[in-house]
């Protein structure tokens, strides 16, 4: 029960009906028995400062950010992390004593669905990112300081903005690791060559998202093979059509519900400093009609 007491948390986007974020962290909240509650707030494009000096305002813990406002948040923000600001994107804003610091719980996101999800560790040498936006942004940072990447390759329908994403990637090398980072289009000829050394290929585009469920990045299933992990951020279908094409061609797949479990339960615990229930959050993104 709401009460006088009750600490809020909450989420800004726009699109934000649909957010599966509010039935995730209100289970963990009820499971650790907290007085406390997360709450989705619809804000508009021209509404983000008033949305985050608001924070400040109404004395709310934290918010996650999303689409499409995790650029627009960081200049009404007093601190940035270091992950946050290479990437250039921030989806969690911790209040603390009216300072509003951002992070990035994507990059964790990423690292634990492929560790504790699927269990691949070390990752492969060779890796693709389908995709160039803000997404796959923070994909590539995440992949590129993993042990076991050698090289990272970038496939995109706008090929030129997969080679600024590659060539920022590597000028940010320091934290990045000695990856090679490259970058090509989605014509069949460099989807195959990419594929074909690949342990683990990872969608970082909305591609085959409902509604648009027979959509898919790559519909050829002879560019997959057994041995190899697609991770499909979509998560709505849970079984996309690129995940059956890649299961046609031998592959494993998983979709992105271990990354949206990860990085909730990461910005959980830089609120609230206690251990996420992550079992209790996942149990309530499956469990949800979608
Ligand atoms: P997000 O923040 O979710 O990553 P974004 O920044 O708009 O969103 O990026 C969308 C990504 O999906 C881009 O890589 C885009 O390719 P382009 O750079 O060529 O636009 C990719 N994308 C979107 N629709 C696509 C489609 N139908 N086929 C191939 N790629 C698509």
């Amino acid at each position: 029960m709401v009460t006088g007491k009750t600490t809020i948390i909450g989420v800004i986007g726009d699109p934000i009906a649909h957010s599966l974020s509010p039935a995730m962290h209100n289970a963990a909240i009820e499971a650790l028995g907290l007085d406390w509650c997360y709450v989705a707030f619809r804000v508009s494009s021209d509404r983000v400062r008033e949305a985050v000096v608001g924070v400040r305002g109404l004395n709310i813990r934290g918010i996650n950010v999303t689409v499409p406002h995790k650029q627009a948040v960081m200049p009404f923000l007093d601190e940035v992390s270091d992950e946050a600001s290479a990437i250039g994107a921030v989806n969690t804003i911790k209040h603390e004593d009216g300072r509003l610091i951002g992070y990035n719980t994507d990059v964790y996101g990423i690292r634990a669905a492929l560790r504790y999800g699927t269990g691949l560790h070390p990752l492969p040498p060779e890796v693709v990112v389908l995709g160039a936006g803000g997404a796959a942004r923070g994909i590539v940072y995440a992949l590129a300081g993993c042990e076991g990447v050698e090289r990272l390759t970038i496939l995109n329908r706008t090929v030129e903005k997969a080679e600024r994403l590659a060539e920022e990637m590597l000028a940010g090398a320091a934290s990045t690791g000695p990856v090679e980072i490259e970058a090509h289009s989605l014509d069949p000829g460099d989807v195959r060559a990419a594929l074909k050394s690949a342990g683990l290929i990872i969608n970082a585009t909305s591609v085959g998202m409902h509604p648009q469920v027979d959509d898919t990045i790559i519909d050829d299933p002879d560019a997959f093979c057994e041995g190899q992990l697609l991770l499909d951020t979509v998560y709505n279908p849970r079984q996309t059509r690129l995940m059956a094409v890649a299961q046609c061609g031998g592959a494993r797949a998983v979709n992105g519900i271990d990354m949206l479990v990860y990085q909730g339960a990461k910005s959980f615990e830089i609120w609230t400093g206690m251990s996420p229930p992550v079992d209790v959050m996942r149990g309530a993104i499956e469990g949800h009609p979608s």
